[in-house]
């Protein structure tokens, strides 16, 4: 058998970055065991955040895990360390960056962990979004609001605009803060969050447009934007679209008395009929403080799932699509990975920092601060 290429110890200080590949062929129990010896190195100096959906593997070593908005608090009371390595994916590193200090080094650890949601909202095509509907309604009387699940550039627009940032946990809160100071909404990039979100506020669906930013007025009539109050951009999670009601029917034939509990980036004609929905934090609550013997079927990412399951043998926890709807950008993040970023930051040779440039940062902070003063 090849033996791997050797790394450097973390004590060669004057070398290069060590370089990914060796780490590539290495046994988990060597890179755990190497891990576990550099986060002892860096101690306080260091902190570990994860999101729910990260394999078992990686999750274990978080100091920390949440939710995006639990993991942006944290981020933000972060003020002792001098790493922070992001086990998620690329817009929780860079709010990470954008809400700590310039002496915190923000670590994602594997660069291709993107969000396909994200990446449906470029700035650009925002900008003309906002100048089109300029030329129809006041725009002043328009908050510009973006899921967390958004480019900084996205965040620093809605900054600059009066509006701000939501996650899964305070959309509500976050419009209901906007809509008392104006009387429309431009949502950004999940449709599926900011409808579920407004129907749950009794705001009817002739009230929300969807603006497909690739169609003159975003494929809407003048007419129709004039009537909005709420205009849903063109964006979905691919894994959460993977859930439809024909699973959920299913489940409920086979047990009447199986309970639903759905992420709110779920379609509406799912979210409308589930029991239960909610961020991963309210996800894993609710399953941890269910009766013993109760009977869960669950819509949201796979890892999350089949780690509820084992955690809660008293319960029966069970995925709601027959297919296997993972995250396959938080799945990036991998015990090589992480233990080749965490051994080259211990050893002063830092490797993909998530570093958002000043002039965005400082707007994308005015979004998210107001964010966190929603209450
Ligand atoms: P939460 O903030 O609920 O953890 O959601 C993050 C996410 O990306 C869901 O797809
Ligand atoms: Fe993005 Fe969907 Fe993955 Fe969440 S689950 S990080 S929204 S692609």
């Amino acid at each position: 058998m090849a033996m791997p290429a050797a790394i450097p110890t973390t004590t060669d200080r004057d070398a290069l970055e060590l370089p990914f590949e060796p780490y590539r062929n290495l046994p988990s129990a060597e890179l755990e065991a190497r891990i576990e010896a550099t986060r002892v190195r860096l101690g306080d100096e260091l902190l570990i955040l994860g999101h729910h959906y990260q394999q078992d593997e990686v999750i274990r070593f978080a100091d920390l895990r949440g939710d995006s908005y639990r993991l942006s608090r944290h981020a933000a009371a972060s003020v002792n360390c001098r790493v922070i390595v992001f086990c998620g994916v690329h817009f929780m590193a860079e709010t990470a960056d954008v809400l700590t200090g310039p002496d915190v080094d923000v670590i994602l650890p594997d660069m291709a962990a993107g969000c396909s949601m994200a990446d449906m909202a470029d700035l650009a095509s925002a900008s003309d979004a906002w100048s089109d509907l300029a030329d129809h309604i006041d725009i002043n009387d328009v908050t510009p609001v973006t899921y967390i699940n958004s480019t900084a550039e996205l965040k620093a627009f809605c900054g600059r605009n009066e509006g701000l940032v939501c996650t899964s946990s305070n959309a509500r809160a976050v419009l209901e803060w906007s809509f008392a100071r104006r009387s429309r909404v431009f949502f950004f990039p999940d449709q599926h969050l900011g409808r579920n979100t407004a129907r749950a506020m009794g705001i009817g669906l002739e009230e929300m447009i969807v603006w497909d930013p690739r169609l003159p007025l975003g494929g809407n009539s003048a007419e129709a934007l004039r009537r909005s109050r709420v205009i849903l951009w063109r964006g979905h999670c691919s894994v959460h679209q993977m859930f439809k009601p024909g699973h959920v029917a299913e489940f409920r034939r086979r047990d009447p008395e199986v309970k639903v509990l759905v992420h709110p980036e779920c379609m509406m004609e799912v979210v409308d009929i589930a029991d239960e929905v909610g961020s991963t934090d309210f996800i894993i609550k609710t399953i941890t403080a269910a009766a013993p013997g109760s009977s869960w079927v669950v819509g949201t990412e796979l890892h999350l799932v089949n780690r509820l399951a084992h955690e809660n043998p008293d319960k029966q926890v069970r995925f709601l699509s027959p297919m296997v709807c993972m995250c396959a950008t938080m799945y990036r993040i991998d015990l090589p990975h992480l233990a080749w970023s965490l051994e080259n930051a211990a050893r002063g040779t830092p490797v993909n920092r998530v570093r958002v440039p000043a002039e965005v940062a400082e707007a994308a902070r005015v979004a998210l601060r107001r964010m966190l003063d929603v209450k």
